[in-house]
């Protein structure tokens, strides 16, 4: 691991697992009420990290939540259905009879909302004892290593964004496709909520200035061109987007938790665990409209 100590820090300490990205925080236990000095700290982890990592942590569903909280309004999932008690948050399972995972493919999460989640908290609560880990990437990166050339190219187009990508999911609908393939994880009805959006490729980071590249799983097709029109440019962009040098990977025990920054990152778990059973708490916390 490359370890270094950054001395602004007074109540923390942050352990850089990646030359891009993430950084491992100790010295915090999340399941107490964090003063406002220890909160302030973890931001600027975040925010100079992009995900950061926490280990041995010992956090109830209310726990998470409450830490949550403190981040901002809670952002409900459109599809998914939380757990019983705490709707709020999302029990992702996976067991030895289920053929995909949940957030198993590039993408940054509730991108096809208006306003899709700033913070993504998730907690393990059961880790396979090999595989299950979750690769984060730099979209800051992403955006700083085009050309300028591209940069013009990309600066006015915007993404659509669909919740219920049939086109990606071979024609299945989420409920569909999870029912027969993530059989622990229930689906619902949107309503009303709207799960289609549009948003620039190009987003500045609202806290650092920085911009970032807008890209993941759920973008259809770019504003006012076809599906057969957009394709390559996005899978040029997911490619580059993802390259090994802008990605940091995660192994998880249970009791670590991860936040990211959905504004300047993507993630992807990596399905690769056939054999054993994963247990996931999730909370995400809304964002604004990216511009
Ligand atoms: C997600 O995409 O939110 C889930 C990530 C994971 O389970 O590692």
């Amino acid at each position: 691991m490359n370890v270094t100590r950054n001395s602004q820090y007074r109540h923390i300490e942050t352990h850089r697992i990646a030359g891009a990205l993430g950084a491992e925080v100790s010295g915090v236990n999340l399941a107490e009420d964090l003063p406002d000095e220890v909160l302030g700290e973890v931001r600027t982890a975040l925010l100079e990290n992009q995900v950061i990592f926490f280990r041995d942590q010992n956090l109830s569903p209310a726990r998470q939540l409450a830490f949550a909280r403190r981040w901002g309004e809670i952002h409900l999932h459109p599809f998914m259905v939380g757990m019983e008690e705490h709707p709020e948050v999302l029990r992702i399972v996976k067991t030895p009879s289920d053929k995909k995972n949940f957030g198993g493919s590039w993408h940054t999460d509730q991108m096809f909302s208006p306003q899709p989640a700033m913070g993504t908290i998730l907690y393990a609560v059961q880790a396979p004892s090999v595989g299950g880990d979750t690769m984060f990437t730099s979209q800051y990166l992403a955006y700083e290593s085009l050309s300028d050339g591209m940069k013009a190219l990309l600066a006015d187009l915007k993404t659509v964004c669909v919740g219920d990508n049939f086109k990606k999911n071979g024609g299945k609908s989420r409920k569909e496709m999870y029912s027969r393939q993530m059989s622990h994880m229930q689906v619902k009805d949107p309503g009303d909520v709207q799960t289609t959006s549009v948003h620039p490729l190009v987003r500045t980071h609202p806290e650092t200035g920085r911009k970032a590249l807008f890209i993941g799983g759920h973008v259809q097709h770019f504003d006012g061109m076809t599906d057969e029109e957009s394709q390559p440019l996005i899978d040029f962009l997911m490619k580059h987007s993802t390259r090994p040098e802008f990605i940091c990977r995660f192994r998880w025990e249970a009791g670590s938790l991860a936040f990211w920054d959905n504004r300047c990152t993507q993630h992807y778990a990596v399905n690769d665990y056939p054999a054993e059973t994963r247990i996931m708490h999730r909370v995400t916390v809304r964002g604004d409209t990216p511009f």
